[in-house]
């Protein structure tokens, strides 16, 4: 895992502070506003009828506030909210005990559900479909299928790759939301809120240059806001102006659109070594040293949103706006 300021990923100094700052309610869910508006519908209605909510499925890139949401959406039920991940689910014997421990109407919260083994996925076909386990007893030809049955129960799934979950899983969530990067004005309220539970003075100008570096993702406003912090004690009386912003995001490497060295080097690559693409991602990845999953889920999803890299049939294009950011000439191919 990589361990840069702006890195979307979940890194250890952000467990604690992130707990403090997780929102609980769908009213204190900043953003994401079609995501919510269903959500609060839906939510309604499962209490309304004393059955559970259908089972949801959140998508998009780290950082954006899945596992979040997922907490706030049991809390707002009522419910127990059971949490694993897909890697973590090992055998379906491991799925097969979670499930016959849930209560009725509960949550069960499956991170990274893109990376659950076939065998386990199999086991949760029906759980889902019929609340049911199908069980084998016995082996070779007196071996016999008995069902049973489960609570009712909300599979809540998150990835940052849905395009890798099989057909007959999508298909099973009848809620299905993609969460989008954050606006800055969206942002700028997050760290404002942010800043009072850390109880920091910061001026509203300050939140909004870190809102507007901070990726469209909260996670890396939130953890930009602490770094600032340091800066204002150390540097400063402790309240964060517009001023301390400014030198402590320079110090820590990070431009006025978020990107930092490892965006820059990227970027710097397509243009100077392949010309401004098309070039494959892999190919990016080795040049560069980094993972090309790493580059797919964290590093260019920002940068295709606000339009600096192109994806074609032929690999990655950067775009001329990219190259003016840069400060590089525009290639051929980007004009
Ligand atoms: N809509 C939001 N409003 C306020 N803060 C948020 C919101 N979404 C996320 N956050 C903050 O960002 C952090 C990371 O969110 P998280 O749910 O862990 O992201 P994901 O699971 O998508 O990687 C949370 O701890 C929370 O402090
Ligand atoms: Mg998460």
């Amino acid at each position: 895992m990589d361990d840069r300021i702006i890195s979307a990923h979940l890194m250890m100094e952000d467990q604690t502070v992130e707990l403090s700052l997780r929102p609980r309610y769908l009213a204190e869910y900043i953003g994401q506003s079609q995501a919510k508006e269903n959500l609060k519908v839906y939510i309604e209605a499962a209490k309304m009828r004393k059955e559970a909510l259908d089972h949801v499925l959140l998508y998009g890139p780290p950082g954006l506030g899945k596992t979040t949401l997922s907490n706030i959406i049991a809390n707002e039920l009522g419910v127990n909210i059971r949490t694993t991940s897909g890697p973590a689910i090992e055998r379906p014997g491991d799925l097969a005990a979670i499930l016959t421990n849930l209560q009725e109407g509960d949550v069960l919260f499956i991170d990274e559900i893109h990376r659950l083994h076939r065998t386990v996925e199999e086991v949760l076909y029906p759980a889902m479909e019929d609340f049911a386990l199908d069980i084998i007893i016995g082996k070779g030809p007196s071996a016999r299928s008995v069902r049973l049955d489960l609570p009712s129960f909300t599979l809540i799934g998150a990835t940052t790759r849905v395009g890798l979950l099989s057909a007959p899983l999508r298909d099973r969530f009848g809620v299905v939301s993609r969460l989008e990067f954050y606006t800055v004005d969206e942002l700028a309220y997050i760290v404002s809120r942010a800043s009072d539970i850390l109880q920091v003075q910061i001026v509203g100008e300050a939140a909004l240059e870190i809102g507007k570096r901070s990726r469209g993702t909260p996670r890396i406003a939130n953890r930009l806001l602490k770094r600032v912090r340091d800066f204002a004690q150390v540097k400063g009386d402790g309240i964060i102006t517009v001023d301390i912003a400014r030198v402590a995001l320079k110090h820590i490497q990070v431009d006025d659109l978020g990107l930092d060295e490892i965006d820059h080097k990227m970027l710097r690559a397509i243009v100077i070594s392949f010309q401004g693409g098309p070039v494959g991602l892999d190919t990016i990845a080795a040049t560069i040293g980094e993972e090309s999953q790493t580059i797919e889920d964290v590093y260019e999803p920002y940068l295709l949103q606000i339009g600096f890299l192109q994806r074609t049939p032929r690999g990655r294009v950067i775009t001329p706006q990219a190259c003016d950011h840069l400060g590089l000439p525009r290639p051929k191919s980007a004009d």
